[in-house]
């Protein structure tokens, strides 16, 4: 029997320092949180955190800092068993970091993020990579010139193996960039998120994938979250598929929502479920966690049922 293989994502690792509050503050004010707490952030890096807590085995590759803030980031990927092989240390560097107020009232999550002088994962880092272990590679869409550079390794290592040892290949186009969408047309599973669907003028995730579906490749499954309206997603075959959203009893916190959307959608297709498998659990994973704070809770939860 060969190798287990794993799930890769590349993408960011940044310290989110996350304050909890149950009125958003006025500007200029002083008031004081119900909660204060550090905990490791970043597309890639939550998706692997969720990947983990379903069973899946899987690596991050991303740039780290040096010192006691990247201390607590890797302890905190050895907690939930995050191959961190790939990652490069950047020691005269600092690591980028989020001021997120988490208001528990309504679960809104505000973001302020700063990335002073870490420098992103590049084509050549990404070819010393032994893509033997793995049969999925999911990347954040960050410096898309190196990315598309990294995902045709991907597509000359596929070339040379029969297509069920091939690796599948997605992409994450969240933030409203220009040279983000050149990833469109690399992904086999493209995430687009709602900010650029709203972005190119789309009202609904629906209005989204028919619109934005002629940028991706042939054979390719676009889909796009759209908070508690659920999800959408577009196959070759032309037909729509849709998940309603599975809201908890309270929504406390959405912060890496859709990152966990991602992390729950990959886990099912890489493990041969359907498209309309993964976009329900993708939205049930993805719900539940707006349940509560952080992601520790989400295998719990799923052995609860
Ligand atoms: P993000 O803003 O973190 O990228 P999205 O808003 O795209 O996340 O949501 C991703 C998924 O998370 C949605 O498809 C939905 O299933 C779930 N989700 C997000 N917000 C809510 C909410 N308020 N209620 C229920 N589910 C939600
Ligand atoms: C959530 C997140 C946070 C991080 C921010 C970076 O999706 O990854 O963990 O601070 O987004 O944009």
């Amino acid at each position: 029997m060969g190798e287990q293989k794993k799930i890769l994502c590349v993408g960011l690792v940044c310290l989110d320092i996350i304050n909890v509050v149950d009125k958003y503050p006025e500007e200029d004010t002083d008031s004081r949180c119900l909660a204060q707490r550090w905990q490791r952030g970043g597309n890639a890096s939550n998706s692997c955190t969720v990947l983990s807590l379903l069973g899946a085995s899987c690596a991050f590759m991303g740039s780290l800092s040096a010192g006691p803030v990247a201390d607590f980031i890797l302890e905190d990927f050895q907690k939930f068993h995050i191959d961190v092989s790939l990652v490069s240390e950047h020691v005269q560097c600092v690591l980028p970091a989020s001021v997120v107020i988490s208001n528990i009232s309504t679960g809104s999550r505000t973001i302020l993020h700063m990335n002073r002088n870490l420098p992103d994962i590049t084509a050549e880092d990404f070819s010393k990579v032994d893509l033997h272990h793995f049969n999925w590679i999911h990347w954040e869409g960050r410096n898309a010139e190196e990315q598309v550079k990294m995902i045709q390794q991907v597509v000359m290592y596929n070339n040379t193996l029969p297509k069920q040892q091939r690796i599948t290949v997605s992409v994450e186009i969240e933030k409203t960039r220009e040279p983000l969408y050149q990833l469109f047309s690399r992904g086999d599973v493209v995430f687009v998120s709602k900010d650029v669907a709203r972005h190119f003028g789309f009202l609904t995730a629906e209005a989204a994938l028919k619109g934005l579906y002629s940028r991706v490749k042939q054979g390719a499954v676009l889909i796009c979250a759209w908070a508690e309206k659920g999800a959408d997603a577009l196959g070759p075959d032309g037909l729509l598929i849709h998940s309603d959203a599975f809201p908890p009893e309270t929504v406390v916190d959405t912060l890496g929502a859709g990152d966990t959307f991602n992390a729950a959608v990959i886990y099912t297709l890489s493990n041969g479920g359907s498209l309309q498998d993964a976009l329900t659990f993708g939205c049930r994973v993805a719900g539940r966690k707006c349940g509560f704070h952080g992601y520790d809770s989400i295998s719990k939860k799923f052995q609860d049922d």
